[in-house]
């Protein structure tokens, strides 16, 4: 009887391992995986094949990079009790599933992928003009569809990449009969958060605050974040609208964030007190996550087994799909 009511929805969620977590990640969707843990089935993983698409001229870092990030994730909270944390590299299926998928993906449904349109315009620094790199959404669907997910908590960017999985999960359904599920957007509260020059944060952007930042870098990263361009003298009325600090105040305030519209419009408080201000919140709530941190950092061995166990439980899964899939589509 409970056994039927137990069965959990699965939700899954991958994170580039580029280095280590900022305050983008978090906002965006580790906090909801956390506050989740509990009520679905867990996939939580790294991609370090999507990260070689972007970083395959200098991947010497990746996989520190992925250490740093599993190091991160665990001391933020993701209980490997209750989620699978596996890094993608190590679940091969994955690979075989993204070349069932290809099979079947048009051109057309990746060239106009609003994500490979900007990052093609945005990242002057790399070639991105690869096969491995136009097909990211391909390598995407098969991270999820290997484990049939229900759930995907993104941030808005990737709202693109989870529509082309549902169009090839539907495609594959059409042409072999049903089998994957079409994956749902679980999209966070703060699906957008900016970095210090109002982007989106991101790494390859070099406006990050990272969880591991100390106070001082946090404050100076702060200071430096643009307010209201028009407010130039502290007795000048601002405009919170526009303000990139403000977007943080909402982060980290549960109240009062009235007020500080208030002193803002006012010209009551200038932008460097607000400024001061927000580093000191964000610097309060890392605090906990920064002495876990360091404790991992020192006992490197439980990190790699809490790996060795996320994969060995999802190739199990991953076997299955393949087989199911081979069947499916005539070649078993
Ligand atoms: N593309 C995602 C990003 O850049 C990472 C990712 C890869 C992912 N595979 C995924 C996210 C599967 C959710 C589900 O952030």
């Amino acid at each position: 009887m409970v056994a039927i009511f137990d069965v959990k929805k699965i939700m899954l969620t991958g994170f580039r391992p580029t280095g280590r977590l900022h305050l983008g990640h978090l906002h965006g969707n580790i906090k909801n995986m956390i506050k989740n843990q509990n009520d679905y089935d867990n996939f939580f993983f790294l991609v370090d094949w999507h990260a070689l698409s972007t970083e395959y001229q200098n991947p010497k870092n990746i996989k520190t990079n992925l250490l740093d990030c599993v190091i991160d994730l665990i001391s933020l909270g993701i209980d490997p009790e209750l989620t699978h944390l596996y890094r993608q590299s190590d679940i091969p299926e994955i690979a075989e599933l993204t070349l069932y998928l290809s099979v079947i993906t048009p051109l057309s449904w990746l060239e106009r992928c609003p994500t490979y349109k900007e990052q093609i315009r945005e990242i002057k620094s790399k070639d991105l003009s690869t096969l491995g790199f136009f097909s990211y959404p391909v390598l995407m669907a098969a991270d999820i569809l290997i484990v049939n997910a229900d759930i995907v908590p993104v941030g808005e960017d990737q709202l693109p990449h989870l529509e082309i999985t549902r169009e090839i999960a539907r495609r594959f359904n059409f042409l072999y009969g049903n089998y994957f599920k079409e994956p749902a957007a679980m999209l966070s509260q703060a699906t957008r958060v900016p970095g210090t020059d109002g982007r989106k944060m991101s790494k390859s952007y070099d406006n990050a605050i990272f969880l591991s930042d100390d106070f001082d870098s946090i404050k100076k990263k702060v200071r430096s974040m643009i307010t209201d361009p028009k407010r130039i003298h502290l007795r000048d009325p601002g405009n919170p609208q526009v303000c990139n600090v403000f977007t943080f105040y909402k982060l980290y305030k549960d109240s009062g964030i009235e007020e500080i519209e208030n002193r803002c419009k006012n010209g009551q408080v200038g932008c460097t007190a607000c400024k001061d201000e927000i580093a000191g919140l964000i610097f309060d709530s890392l605090k906990d996550f920064q002495t876990k941190r360091k404790e991992l950092e020192n006992n490197i061995g439980y990190v790699y087994k809490i790996l060795e166990k996320g994969k060995n439980e999802v190739r199990e899964i991953s076997k299955t799909t393949i087989l199911d899939v081979r069947k499916k589509m005539g070649i078993d």
